[in-house]
C-alpha cells in the first residue's frame, strides 16, 4: 500500500495493509474491466456532448481508456491490490496514460453508479450466452429424442415402475424445462438492461449529464426512475441467480437419473469412456463424474442465490459497502452454470447410449401395464373403481405364483372376469400400452412425434436449429 489513496486526501494516515487487502475488491472485479470501459467511454463521450468537458478532452479520454483495454487483453494491464477497485485502477492508469485529464473522467459520476453499469453490462452479456447454451442443451437432448419416440423405457412416481413411457418422452421433459429457463432468461435481460449510469453517488447530480444517451451508447433499453433505487438495487442478480439456481435443479434432476440408469441395478445407460472416470482401486469401475459433478455443483449455486438474498435484506438506502458481496456470487454462478451445461451437452452429443434391449427387458417383465388392465374392463362397462379392484387381486395372485400378467392363460382371465378374452394379450403388451396413450402431451408414439415436430419448428421459427 505504498501508493496513495484516489480518496486519500481527507485522511492523515495511511490504511493498515491488512484492511487494505480486506477492502480491495480488485482481486475479482478485474472481471469487469471491459464493461468498466465501456461505461467509461460512454460516459466520457457525454461529457464531451453536453460540453461539461471539451469535446477535444473527451476524445483523449476515449483514446486512453481504449489504449488500457488494450493493454489489458495483450496481459499488460495487472493492477495490483493497492489499486482496491477495478474503477479506480483504470482511472489510475487513464490518467498514467494521458496526463490530468484523466482526472475530469469521474466528473458526474460515482462508483456506485459505475458499479451497478458494469454489472448489469457483464450479466447482459452472460445471460446471452447462457441462453445459447441452453439452446445446444436441448438440441443434444432432442436429438436422442428423435432417436427414440419407439424406444420404451419404465415410467416411474415415487421411484416405483408405474407405467411403461418412450424414451423420448422422458427426454422432451428435459427440453421444456429447458425452454422455461430460456424463457426466464429473456424476461431478467430485460430487467438487467436498464441504466443507473448518471445517478452519481446516490441522489443525481448537479452537472447538464445526459443519461440518454448514455444509455443508447450502451444499449440499456430503460433508464432507472430513481437514483437511491438504481445504486441500490440488486434484483436483476438475484434474479438471475434464481434462473441459476432453476438451471442447475434441472440438470440435477437428469443427472441423478442418469448415475441411476448407469449403474449395474438398472442398467438403462452406458457411458463412453470419453466422459467417464475409473476409480484408482476397483479396477472394474466406470463412475458417472460428469452428472455427479453436476449434482453436486448444483448446492454452490443455490447458496449463492441464499448469500445475496442474505447481503440485500438488511441494507439502507443507498449503497453499501456489503454491495462489494454481490460480485463473486455472481461470477462463480456465471461459470459454474455454463460449465455445467457444456459439460453435460458434450455428455449427451458423444458420452452416452441408451440400452435399448436392457430397456426392452425392462418393460416387459414388471407389473406397469396393471392400469391397462383395468382401464380394458373399464373400457368394457366395468365401473373403473370396480376393476381397479379386481386388477390388484389379480397382480396378487400373479405375484404369488411369481408370474406377469401376460404369463396368465386365457382361462385363468376368464375365471377373474367374463369380459376378458383374448385380446388382452395385446392390450397389455407395453408397445400398445405406450401407443395408446394418446391423449394430448401424453407418452403416445404419435403424441411425441407431434411434440417433437413442434418443438423443432419452434427452433427453426428462432433462428436457432442449426
Ligand atoms: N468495489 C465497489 C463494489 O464492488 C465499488 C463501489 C464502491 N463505492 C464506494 N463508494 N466505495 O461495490
Amino acid at each position: 500500500m505504498d501508493k496513495k489513496q484516489t480518496w486519500s486526501a481527507r485522511f492523515d494516515s495511511p490504511l493498515n495493509p491488512f484492511i487494505g487487502e480486506f477492502n480491495a475488491s480488485i482481486g475479482f472485479d478485474i472481471e469487469l474491466l471491459e464493461y468498466d470501459i465501456m461505461g467509461s467511454i460512454a460516459h466520457a463521450k457525454m461529457l464531451g456532448k453536453t460540453g461539461i468537458i471539451s469535446e477535444e478532452e473527451s476524445e483523449t479520454l476515449v483514446r486512453g481508456l481504449e489504449q488500457i483495454r488494450e493493454e489489458y487483453k495483450r496481459g499488460e494491464f495487472k493492477p495490483g491490490v493497492e489499486e482496491e477497485d477495478v474503477h479506480l485502477a483504470v482511472e489510475r492508469r487513464l490518467t498514467e496514460i494521458v496526463g490530468e485529464v484523466g482526472k475530469k473522467l469521474h466528473t458526474a459520476r460515482s462508483r456506485n453508479d459505475q458499479v451497478g453499469t458494469d454489472i448489469r453490462l457483464y450479466l447482459r452479456e452472460e445471460i446471452g450466452q447462457i441462453r445459447e447454451l441452453l439452446r445446444e442443451w436441448q438440441k443434444a437432448l432432442l436429438r436422442h429424442a428423435e432417436e427414440h419416440v419407439e424406444t420404451l423405457i419404465p415410467g416411474y412416481t415415487h421411484l416405483q415402475r408405474a407405467q411403461p413411457i418412450s424414451l423420448a418422452h422422458h427426454l422432451m421433459a428435459y427440453v421444456h424445462m429447458a425452454q422455461r429457463d430460456w424463457e426466464r432468461l429473456g424476461q431478467i435481460y430485460n430487467r438487467t438492461n436498464v441504466s443507473p449510469l448518471g445517478c452519481g453517488a446516490l441522489a443525481g447530480t448537479t452537472f447538464p449529464i445526459d443519461r440518454d444517451f448514455t444509455a443508447k451508447q450502451l444499449n440499456f433499453a430503460s433508464l432507472y426512475e430513481n437514483s437511491l433505487d438504481a445504486v441500490s438495487d440488486r434484483d436483476f442478480a438475484i434474479e438471475f441467480l434464481c434462473a441459476a439456481s432453476l438451471i442447475m435443479m434441472h440438470l440435477s434432476r437428469i443427472s441423478e437419473e442418469l448415475i441411476l440408469w448407469a449403474s449395474h441395478e438398472f442398467g438403462f445407460v452406458i457411458l463412453k469412456d470419453s466422459c467417464a472416470t475409473g476409480s484408482s482401486i476397483m479396477p472394474q469401475k466406470k463412475n458417472p463424474d460428469v452428472p455427479e459433478l453436476v449434482r453436486g455443483k448444483t448446492g454452490r449455486v443455490f447458496g449463492h442465490l441464499m448469500g445475496l438474498l442474505t447481503v440485500m435484506k438488511g441494507l439502507p438506502l443507498a449503497y453499501n459497502k456489503d454491495l462489494q458481496e454481490d460480485k463473486e456470487a455472481i461470477f462463480d454462478a456465471v461459470k459454474t452454470v455454463k460449465a455445467c451445461l457444456r459439460a453435460m451437452t458434450i455428455l449427451f452429443n458423444e458420452g452416452l447410449e441408451f440400452c435399448t434391449e436392457r430397456l426392452e427387458r425392462a418393460v416387459n417383465e414388471d407389473y406397469s401395464n396393471a392400469t391397462d388392465v383395468a382401464d380394458y374392463l373399464a373400457a368394457k362397462g366395468v365401473p373403473f373403481r370396480e376393476a381397479y379392484n379386481l386388477v390388484g387381486r389379480i397382480v396378487k395372485t400373479c405375484i404369488g405364483e411369481g408370474k406377469l400378467l401376460k404369463d396368465l392363460s386365457e382361462e385363468e382371465w376368464k375365471q377373474f372376469h367374463p369380459a376378458f378374452e383374448k385380446d388382452i394379450y395385446e392390450a397389455i403388451s407395453p408397445r400398445r400400452v405406450v401407443a395408446r396413450r394418446n391423449s394430448y402431451g401424453g407418452t403416445g408414439f404419435e403424441q411425441v412425434r407431434q411434440a417433437i415436430a413442434r418443438f423443432k419448428t419452434y427452433l427453426e421459427g428462432e433462428g436457432g436449429l442449426g
